[in-house]
């Protein structure tokens, strides 16, 4: 059925305007003021809203075996939670590790997402090693449409490449025109300090952080750019948390390494007293890179103000309290992650636009346009004639606190459960078919497509 959406301000990464906007056979094909459209159009009230364009988070794990367990998500679960809070699309990281196969892993995270997503998705595809078979292998993931490549410095020895592993890959990158998205921190720093605290008797969550501090980023992301700078590959490194790894990418920016930044909103929302909380209730907020010293949040905010910052994305990775139990003993055997992908658009929009300064139309470019631009969705991110109507009113009069409560993710608890909410998705929009109406999930959790890429680079 086609669609209106009536009288809504439309926000995009350039413009801000009011006007109606017509949607069918999937795609928006007319914006304007009385728009003659057919008697059975389904119609979307949209005055005194936004319309902004389908988000796009750059940054999700939801099937991933990790740390002796796996992530509590479904790409069902995942993706119906992504949509309620107004993320259209999701590029998964698929990791298989380093005593798997890199195209039967591909294979494997393909066919779990596969007629299981309510909303479209891609992948980045991990890299975690590099021996005889991968580049071919990876040639052939590539000419699937799946244009962006991961690596891990960090996680030694299960996800972690070596650096001649790094160089390859990078030059495979370059070679096929691929972009390379990198976790930046240094494994033997991490590696030896984990020792040493450990031996220490220091076991407690609130060591996750002393064991990879700021130094470590920065020397992870200084070192990625320098293998990019001398391979001319193209890179993205996710989720920077702090002011020295933020200043080793500029760095790299200004001697012209092609290198974006993605940070996530866990880092722009929680400090590393959360993970500090007593009676290992810090557990619930252990990711790599850590949560860090307030005054790194203060040089986010700016880097992702001034543009210094690409992206924000995510990083959802859903553990269950006792899955984070795991680590009782040693903080080491913590499994790694936080659950955001339903709550990155409105403490985005919360603490960066209603109480922050972030203009609306940098909140659209970073949640949204910017990362369709980097990973080639070029269906996505835009409100355009011939754009998949992929569509997201939002109503900035709403006023709430996060609670457990309205989440939709698989997983026993939230990190942002009471914090402050201004304003929410009202209405959602999947190439055009209505996925939330007036708050509620109609959508169809086989609707989702892998979006499949060109080389850019
Ligand atoms: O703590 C995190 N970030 N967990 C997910 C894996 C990764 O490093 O992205
Ligand atoms: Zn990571
Ligand atoms: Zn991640």
């Amino acid at each position: 059925m086609p669609l209106l959406i009536k009288g809504g301000r439309i926000i995009t990464a350039q413009d801000d305007y009011e006007a109606d906007i017509y949607c069918a056979d999937e795609l928006i094909t007319a914006i304007g003021h009385d728009l003659d459209v057919p008697a059975d159009t389904e119609v979307i009230d949209a005055s005194g809203k936004y319309v902004f364009p389908g988000f796009i988070d750059p940054h999700v794990h939801i099937h991933l075996p990790f740390m002796g367990t796996f992530a509590k998500d479904t790409h069902s679960t995942a993706s119906i939670a992504a949509l309620y809070g107004g993320t259209t699309s999701y590029i998964e990281m698929v990791c298989p590790n380093r005593s798997e196969d890199t195209l039967e892993g591909y294979n494997l995270w393909k066919g779990m997402a596969d007629g299981n997503s309510a909303c479209d998705y891609t992948f980045h595809m991990a890299v975690s090693k590099f021996n005889d078979d991968t580049a071919a292998q990876l040639r052939e993931i590539v000419a699937d449409g799946i244009t962006s490549f991961k690596v891990f410095l960090a996680y030694k020895g299960f996800f972690g490449v070596e650096d001649d592993e790094l160089y390859e890959t990078l030059k495979l990158a370059k070679e096929l025109g691929v972009i390379t998205t990198a976790h930046c921190e240094n494994a033997e720093l991490v590696a030896q300090l984990c020792d040493e605290l450990l031996a220490a008797g220091k076991t407690g969550p609130e060591w996750h952080e002393p064991s990879r501090p700021t130094r470590v980023e920065a020397e992870g992301t200084g070192h990625f750019a320098s293998f990019l700078e001398l391979t001319g590959a193209a890179g993205y490194v996710v989720h920077l948390s702090c002011e020295a790894a933020l200043k080793a990418a500029v760095d790299a920016k200004l001697r012209g390494v092609e290198l974006y930044v993605e940070s996530v909103i866990p880092h722009f929302c929680f400090d590393k007293t959360f993970a500090e909380r007593p009676n290992f209730e810090g557990a619930k907020w252990i990711m790599s890179p850590p949560l860090r010293e307030k005054s790194n949040q203060k040089a986010l905010w700016d880097g992702l103000r001034m543009g210094l910052i690409d992206t924000v994305a995510t990083d959802h990775c859903p553990f269950d309290i006792d899955q984070k139990a795991m680590g009782r003993e040693a903080f080491t055997a913590i499994p790694n992650g936080i659950p955001a992908i339903g709550d990155r658009v409105n403490m985005l929009y919360t603490y960066g636009v209603s109480r922050g300064d972030l203009s609306l139309k940098r909140f659209v470019e970073s949640a949204s346009t910017k990362a369709a631009e980097i990973f080639g969705l070029t269906q996505k991110g835009r409100i355009a004639v011939g754009a998949d109507a992929d569509l997201v009113v939002f109503d900035p009069s709403y006023r709430g606190v996060v609670s457990m409560k309205d989440h939709h993710v698989n997983n026993d608890y939230c990190g942002f459960e009471g914090f402050e909410q201004d304003g929410k998705p009202t209405d959602v929009t999947v190439r055009g078919q209505v996925a939330i109406r007036d708050g509620v999930f109609v959508g169809d959790t086989s609707r989702g497509r892998l979006i499949r890429r060109t080389p850019a680079y």
